[in-house]
């Protein structure tokens, strides 16, 4: 099975910048585009679809974040489940750990994601601890923790959870390989044993380049990487794709 591979873009880019790097993805990808996946924020994602569609490629577009309210309705500044789907949109990332800490709580992110999983979208669940965690060894709880939630949630059938170890989040520090296989391990036997059946991907993220991402992609139990300030480098970016 070949790889998932994410690009979020976080809170950058613009529309010269999309066109420019969309082109030179779409130029220069070899294999498997199905598997790419682009979270743009908000505002760009029509707009990279037209280029999609234009280019008829399958690569697949995410949003960084969704409503826990659905459809439509009198929510200012919300951005609902339908209108994502009407954007093109096929993943949402939910629970980043930079979204976290601007106020999702638990509730809301099991709102989040029922609003997903009753939907088309695909959820991309971010899990990780922070350092002082890790130095304690209590990561597998902490983990655990922040994954109960998923069984507190409906209609589960696609599900990628990411583990973004906080520690490793834009900083250049990435862990042991055999540190990224206990976890992957570790969510799967949880899942497995929590909520069976379900079609799932566990993906790493936190300062994945060019240099790491060949070896980190073949850690067992890896099904893909997130990647955050790689991906605003189009050429590396796209050099990590074809590495699939
Ligand atoms: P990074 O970000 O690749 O810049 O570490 C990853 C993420 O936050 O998704």
């Amino acid at each position: 099975m070949s790889k998932l591979i994410v690009a979020n873009w976080k809170m950058n880019g613009s529309i010269k910048k999309i066109n420019n790097d969309l082109n030179y993805y779409l130029n220069n990808m070899t294999t498997n585009r199905q598997n790419i996946v682009f979270a743009f924020p908000f505002t760009y994602i029509a707009y990279a679809k037209s280029i999609f569609d234009d280019k008829q490629t399958q690569s697949k577009l995410a949003s960084q974040d969704l409503s826990r309210y659905g459809g439509y309705g009198a929510y200012t500044g919300e951005i609902s489940n339908d209108i994502l789907l009407d954007c093109g949109v096929t993943y949402s990332i939910i629970g980043h750990s930079e979204r976290r800490v601007l106020n999702d709580t638990d509730e809301i992110l099991i709102d989040k994601l029922n609003m997903a999983f009753n939907s088309r979208i695909k959820p991309i669940y971010c899990v990780g601890e922070s350092y002082k965690v890790r130095q304690l060894h209590q990561y597998l709880e902490f983990l655990s923790k922040q994954l109960s939630i998923l069984t507190k949630t409906k209609h589960i059938k696609d599900l990628v959870v990411a583990y973004e170890p906080i520690w490793a989040i834009g900083t250049n520090l990435v862990p042991e390989m055999k540190e990224i296989e206990e976890v992957a391990l570790f969510i799967k036997d949880y899942i497995s044993k929590t909520i069976p059946g379900i079609n799932l991907l566990v993906l790493y993220g936190g300062s994945v380049n060019g240099s790491n991402a060949s070896d980190i992609l073949d850690v067992p139990g890896i099904d893909g990487v997130l990647v955050g300030g790689a991906s605003l480098k189009i050429d590396e970016f796209t050099a990590i794709c074809n590495v699939v």
